[in-house]
């Protein structure tokens, strides 16, 4: 069977009202093939992701209509011997609303893709990254998650999936007041103990390619750049159909 290149994505559908489809990894040769997926599903827009290198991808993708509104870089390290730090724990369900306004604040002014487009409704895309965290936090985005703790108050959480020998660092925040202590890597840390000892041994981050802080402390955790990821929005009134 050929493999399907684009999926629609029933999340982003109904946080946005229309209908959303997703395709990663594209090549300039799927462009035609995800055009024709957007025009026989009734796509009102397009997530698609190729590889950073790959400028014959982008090319093709931006002559089809597409924006380019992120790029992103991906982290990856061993999760080799990793200390545990004091005031890390495992978040629980009354976390919930100090889970959430962090999410909130944290990923106010983060330039994603979706807060990238003009588009999309600036509140929409905040709460995406609540929503997130609190499927995190609630085990159905991320099967660990830690929150920091600083004074008695939730300061930062991380959460992580597992995936064979890899363990992804999902998505993480740290209060604007309690930023510049090492929360970040803290949460990190114990996310790398964590996949050990579920018998992973990589951790993988991705980030956005200006967010500095964030990639400061993957390579104080040991992580390298290794790969790149660039995302488009297509709208269904800016696609250049093929005849
Ligand atoms: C990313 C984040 C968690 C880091 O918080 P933190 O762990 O407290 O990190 P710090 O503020 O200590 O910053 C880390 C490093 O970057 C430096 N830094 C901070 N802001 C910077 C900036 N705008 N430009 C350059 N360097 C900066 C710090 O000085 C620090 O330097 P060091 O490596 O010498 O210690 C925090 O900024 C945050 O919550 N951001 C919003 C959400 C987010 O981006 N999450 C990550 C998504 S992948």
């Amino acid at each position: 069977m050929e493999a399907q290149v684009a999926s629609l994505s029933p999340l982003d559908s109904e946080r946005f009202g229309i209908v959303v489809a997703r395709a990663d990894g594209v090549s300039a040769a799927a462009v035609p093939a995800l055009l024709s997926f957007a025009r026989e599903h009734e796509v009102e827009m397009l997530i698609a992701r190729c590889d950073g290198a790959d400028q014959a991808a982008a090319r093709a993708l931006a002559d089809a209509g597409l924006t380019l509104l992120e790029t992103q870089i991906t982290y990856r390290g061993s999760l080799g011997l990793q200390s545990r730090d004091a005031g890390i724990r495992a978040g629980v369900a009354d976390d919930a609303l100090a889970v959430a306004e962090l999410a909130r604040q944290g990923f106010k002014d983060l330039a994603g893709h979706y807060h990238a487009d003009s588009r999309l409704s600036s509140h929409a895309c905040e709460e995406i990254y609540v929503d997130w965290a609190l499927r995190g936090l609630a085990g159905e985005a991320a099967e660990a998650f830690y929150v920091a703790e600083v004074e008695g108050r939730v300061a930062a959480f991380g959460m992580f999936t597992q995936s064979g020998a890899e363990v992804t660092f999902q998505l993480s925040t740290v209060a604007s007041w309690a930023r510049g202590k090492g929360l970040y890597t803290a949460c990190l840390r114990r996310g790398m103990v964590w996949g050990a000892e579920q018998g992973a041994d990589e951790m993988i981050g991705i980030t956005a390619h200006g967010n500095i802080p964030a990639q400061r402390n993957l390579i104080k955790a040991g992580l390298r750049p290794v790969a790149g990821t660039s995302t488009f929005h297509g709208w269904r009134d800016r696609l250049v159909m093929p005849r």
